[in-house]
């Protein structure tokens, strides 16, 4: 039987807070190169929207990670599954999250990858949960949407590897 899903961002919604951010990180980075790192799966529908409304030179690579752990709950010890093309020395980098939930992912990524020495490193993230962050240190410098906690689908976000091709967030009803 299908899901039912209830809408908690409408497509429109969530792109225009996209164009938003996109146009904040334009500024913060005038006349610089951004190297933008999409953290696949999720990652993708969300970087493809905001680099599009980048006005500032970007380059992209992708990485795939994946935590221990079963179902809903990510564990913190994270597995590379593909790394990066490209070094990052001496590169204005930002990290392309679908969301931030405990932080565990991010905490262990954001300090593999420092020691690549890049010039500087943020993060951007499409969703936060800040209720439910185990890692405290790690800051958000780009959030387009403070959630509650619940889990949602859609613009990248899956259940069981489904619904990620939804244009809009939603919650699965039980
Ligand atoms: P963290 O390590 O707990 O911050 O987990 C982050 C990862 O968990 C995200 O990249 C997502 O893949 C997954 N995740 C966390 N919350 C949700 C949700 O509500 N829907 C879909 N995936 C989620
Ligand atoms: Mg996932």
């Amino acid at each position: 039987m299908a899901d039912k899903i209830r809408v908690l961002l409408t497509e429109e919604e969530v792109n225009a807070r996209v164009s938003e951010v996109a146009a904040q990180i334009s500024r913060d980075y005038e006349g610089k190169n951004l190297h933008l790192i999409c953290i696949l799966k999720g990652g993708v529908f969300f970087t493809c929207e905001l680099a599009k409304r980048l006005t500032i030179p970007v380059t992209l690579d992708f990485m795939s990670v994946s935590s221990y752990g079963s179902g809903t709950v990510s564990s913190g010890v994270v597995r590379i599954i593909k790394d990066l093309d490209e070094p990052l020395e001496g590169r204005e980098v930002v990290i392309v999250e679908d969301i931030i939930d405990s932080g565990r992912t991010l905490a262990y990524l954001i300090e593999v990858l420092k020691q690549r020495n890049p010039a500087g490193i943020r993060l951007c993230t499409l969703l936060d949960k800040p209720e439910r962050r185990v890692k405290k240190q790690v800051k958000v410098d780009y959030t387009c949407f403070s959630i509650p906690d619940e889990f949602v689908v859609g613009y990248g976000l899956d259940y069981d590897q489904k619904y990620r091709n939804l244009p809009y967030i939603g919650v699965i009803e039980q």
